[in-house]
């Protein structure tokens, strides 16, 4: 279970009268779905109801690509692939001890990264998850077909039919259809469930479980996070606590950008997840904080003197596990010529522990309050459950802003733009 503190003397002077008179409200609009984009709560209890079946057909799959592919290509963007990214690189981190390779791509326009990575894969037998719900996506649907030509080239048609699966709607768009008549491998979005809520769903299992981590153990956490998170009484619920605190200090306070710190350079996808879920579900009607990331000690060294003495814009949040996956240990020199004998002997989490003490204190009594959330350990299981916990969070936080947490209106101007400017039949 995430557990939450408050840290910083602005704590002091909120008034949480507000959400003592409307918390129970909203608490009940996502429980009874009742409140604004209530057709996309979905995720609220799919992970208790997701059928054995299904988690063991993602599992015997991805079992399958991991032993006739040297690389799974997973295509998709937005919400169709940061989860899956935040969880393997949190998890494997930067040099996994794997030789299987997770790829992605599809998630740019940018044409030197698409090269390089085509380029990367030329001799490699790979397999494709290709994750679209609206199976209509830009950037997602060229890398596929650049993808494909490849593999065709090299290896006939035939190939495809095993090496591509295909998560999206059960019924509708481009990619659905293609899959049927190709004769791909598919697995469903559901319908009620938004892109930045489908970390749970096949979107984040299948790539997941090719990352050879337990998916079980990840669900086992997702459905800990329905019961721990699902009262409605907000003193009793760190998640809704959590979203009330993160609305009041935007709505009494005026903080204009709430800052997501990791203390591990590898939960830096956590914090992309992160600024999705909260900036795609908040951010309209002229409204919300802006969600913005940062890894400490890392940018210490180029934001920490701005968060320390600039303009007072940013709370913090910061996610902290209490036990690192790996660790290492200081040697002793004998020379000492650097003077670091004092550290000889202690763990780097040790050392990095201190400068989490120390940035906290710092801060807190600079410019930047922040709220700390505290879990175990980066596993699959903790990691299921601080994902639920931000889902809770973040339909509490919207709804207390008054806006609808599961559209995203603003996301559709540009590809309108864009369409035009490519000549897209139909395009106005
Ligand atoms: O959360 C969202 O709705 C978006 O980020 C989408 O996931 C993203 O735009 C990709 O859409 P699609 O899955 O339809 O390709």
């Amino acid at each position: 279970m995430v557990h939450y503190s408050r840290h910083g003397s602005v704590f002091e002077s909120l008034d949480y009268s507000e959400i003592d008179k409307r918390g129970e409200e909203v608490a009940r609009k996502i429980q009874q779905k009742t409140g604004e984009g209530n057709d996309f709560l979905g995720w609220l209890d799919y992970a208790s109801k997701l059928p054995e079946e299904e988690i063991e057909r993602i599992v015997e799959t991805a079992k399958h690509i991991r032993e006739n592919y040297e690389a799974l290509v997973v295509i998709g963007i937005g919400g169709s692939y940061l989860g899956a990214r935040a969880v393997i690189e949190a998890i494997n981190g930067f040099f996994p001890d794997d030789k299987f390779e997770i790829i992605y791509l599809g998630n740019t326009l940018s044409s030197t990264y698409t090269y390089q990575v085509l380029r990367h894969l030329k001799d490699k037998r790979i397999a494709v998850n290709v994750i679209s719900k609206s199976g209509t996506t830009t950037e997602s649907a060229v890398a596929f077909r650049m993808v494909k030509e490849r593999l065709i080239e090299r290896f006939g048609k035939e190939y495809l039919k095993d090496a591509i699966y295909a998560t999206t709607d059960d019924t509708h768009g481009a990619l659905h259809a293609e899959a049927k008549k190709e004769g791909y491998t598919t697995f469903v979005i559901p319908d009620d469930i938004g892109g930045r809520f489908s970390v749970i769903t096949p979107v984040g299992l299948l790539p997941i479980a090719c990352a050879n981590i337990d998916i079980r153990e990840f669900i086992r956490g997702v459905r800990a996070g329905e019961k721990a998170y699902s009262l409605s009484d907000y003193h009793k619920n760190p998640a809704y606590l959590y979203g009330a605190t993160r609305y009041l200090l935007y709505s009494q306070k005026k903080f204009s950008t709430e800052m997501f710190i990791s203390y591990e350079l590898q939960d830096k996808m956590i914090e992309e997840w992160l600024k999705q879920l909260f900036d795609e579900s908040e951010g309209k009607d002229g409204k919300a904080l802006l969600c913005a990331s940062g890894v400490f000690t890392t940018d210490l060294h180029s934001m920490g003197q701005f968060i320390q003495q600039g303009s007072h814009v940013l709370f913090e949040t910061i996610i902290k596990e209490k036990h690192p996956i790996a660790d290492h240990i200081v040697p002793y020199d004998e020379e000492n010529l650097d003077n670091l004998n004092y550290l000889a002997g202690k763990r780097l989490s040790y050392i990095n522990d201190q400068a989490f003490q120390a940035t906290l204190k710092a801060h807190t009594e600079g410019h930047s309050p922040a709220n700390v959330l505290e879990i175990e350990k980066m596993d699959p299981y903790n990691l299921g459950d601080l994902f639920y916990f931000f889902f809770r969070a973040t339909a509490f936080s919207a709804y207390l802003l008054g806006v609808n947490p599961f559209n995203q209106p603003g996301v559709e101007i540009y590809k309108k733009n864009m369409f035009k400017l490519l000549g897209k039949p139909g395009a106005e």
